[in-house]
């Protein structure tokens, strides 16, 4: 979809549609009083008669108002003023893209930018406008030999700004807006992509097509060799049991001087997760495909940042292999010695994100980095405790921590704190290693945290466990593309304060 910009009187615009809000009780918007006072109450007698109560969700096509030049006036329900955030305005935008979907009209001009959110200004609005049209628009169909017509909807929306001193805001707005949809479209086809399609060498050479696509990045794959070399012990005895070589992948994207050091991502990329010898169930286990998806939103976010060009240095590294039961499987009770020299028992082979992931944290300490987040659905346990709402964050850095909990809060892709105490460190004792890679039923995100937090002493760090919020189960079934919107804001942040 094409977005644009502009601000002027609604009476004025020549469009196919014009968009106005209405909020509960039957409170027409500035842009509506504007139409209703041209229209000699038009739309107030229509909102009295009740066919328009402002409702969130409500939507009501009015066609020929007289003193416009639009074919149509489309009212969007806004609920009440004193309800309105960051969330309930998505809601709206989310009524709004339905309601496009069945017009005939092949291009709008939408008020509703003029919506009052506290906080939050029209870049804002106009930026997560873009976000949302885009992600009701995508569609999963690259394997379907039916491909069936998407629903008919407008080509082009204009929003409106409050002055022409605003425009370049807007356009910047559009600009990070499309950067982002990009990104989440990508993580959410990577997530989508079955495991024979999307094994560890398909997500290397998505990194090499950044590469190609964007100067500013550079993409560099090693190989299983290269990492006995490096003696990543416990990331190797992952891929052991798998035929599809393991990669470590890691992308540069340049965007400022080289003394700049690094944000730093890395992604837990298991393209299928069965388990291992440790088997998971039958049941649902094709959403182990989905095990990948940290590392596809390190992906997304590498193509936000380098689509927006952002002044900040990144790199996103990414630990991918499959978790299978070959006869050269890893089995519980081995002990294999991590790149740190740190050795691990094995206890069950179905904790293997934690084992790939501890590798790739020691091997990302040589990029100096100034923070690293890890990102990996890894825990079961995370969706016992959260539910599919907030991802959860643990980390050794609080200001970290409340960076991407702020950042997180701004784009409706939140992410909520969970202790990472010394005490629970206790729970992975073993009797024959210097930890195990289990520590029992209790506490299994934390835990988890636990372990990642012996490898990653040397620098400011945060983990993301997105369990319960990188894909939907059930009729939904699809991945989310999350949290590419948290990390880029994220990233956008620590721009500003930069700047500053
Ligand atoms: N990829 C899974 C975690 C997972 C399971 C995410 C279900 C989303 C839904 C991870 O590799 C795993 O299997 N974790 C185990 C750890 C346990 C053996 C300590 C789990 O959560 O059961
Ligand atoms: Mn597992
Ligand atoms: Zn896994």
């Amino acid at each position: 979809m094409e977005f644009n910009v502009k601000s002027g009187n609604p009476e004025k615009q020549r469009t196919a549609c014009l968009i106005i809000g209405v909020s509960q009780p039957r409170k027409l918007s500035r842009a509506g009083q504007q139409i209703d006072r041209i229209s000699d109450g038009y739309l107030s007698t229509i909102i009295r008669r009740g066919d328009m109560d402002g409702k969130s969700g409500q939507t009501l096509v009015l066609h020929n108002v007289p003193g416009t030049l639009a074919d149509r006036v489309l009212l969007v329900g806004c609920g009440k003023d004193k309800d309105l955030n960051e969330r309930s305005f998505l809601k709206i935008l989310d009524s709004l893209s339905k309601a496009l979907d069945n017009l005939g009209a092949m291009e709008a001009y939408s008020y509703l930018t003029d919506i009052n959110i506290k906080g939050r200004d029209v870049h804002w609005k106009v930026r997560q406008t873009v976000i949302q049209m885009e992600k009701n628009r995508y569609l999963f169909d690259q394997l379907k030999s039916d491909k069936k017509e998407p629903p008919k909807s407008i080509r082009k929306l204009v929003m409106n700004v409050p002055s022409r001193r605003e425009l370049s805001v807007g356009e910047n707005a559009i600009l990070q807006g499309n950067a982002i949809s990009s990104g989440i479209n990508l993580a959410k086809d990577l997530g989508n992509l079955p495991g024979n399609i999307c094994t560890p060498s398909y997500l290397a050479e998505q990194a090499v097509r950044l590469d190609k696509t964007f100067p500013s990045i550079t993409t560099e794959v090693l190989e299983e060799e290269d990492m006995k070399k490096l003696e990543m012990g416990s990331l190797l005895s992952v891929s052991a049991g798998s035929r599809q070589p393991a990669k470590l992948v890691s992308i540069h994207y340049e965007g400022a001087s080289k003394d700049d050091k690094p944000i730093t991502l890395v992604g837990k990329g298991v393209t299928f997760d069965s388990g291992g010898i440790s088997i998971k169930p039958g049941a649902a286990m094709d959403e182990m495909k989905f095990d990948m998806c940290g590392a596809a939103s390190v992906l997304g976010t590498m193509t936000a940042v380098a689509e927006m060009q952002l002044p900040m240095n990144v790199v996103g590294i990414i630990p991918t292999t499959e978790n299978l039961p070959d006869g050269l499987a890893t089995k519980p009770g081995d002990i294999v010695t991590s790149m740190s020299g740190q050795t691990i028992e094995i206890l069950n082979t179905d904790a293997e994100g934690r084992l790939i992931l501890c590798d790739a944290l020691t091997y990302a300490d040589k990029y100096n980095p100034d923070v690293v987040i890890d990102i990996a659905t890894l825990t079961g346990a995370c969706i016992i405790a959260l539910g599919h709402n907030p991802s959860a964050v643990l980390g050794n850095h609080s200001p970290l921590v409340n960076d991407l909990i702020s950042a997180g809060k701004k784009v409706e892709d939140k992410v909520w704190e969970l202790p990472l105490w010394d005490e629970y460190q206790d729970q992975l004792k073993s009797n024959f290693a210097d930890m195990a890679n289990i520590g029992g039923r209790d506490a299994g995100t934390i835990t988890a945290a636990c372990f990642l937090s012996r490898f990653t002493k040397k620098y400011k760090w945060a983990h993301l466990d997105i369990a319960g919020t990188a894909w939907n189960s059930g009729e939904k079934k699809g991945a989310t593309g999350r949290p590419v919107s948290l990390l880029t804001q994220y990233i956008l942040d620590r721009m500003e304060e930069k700047d500053r």
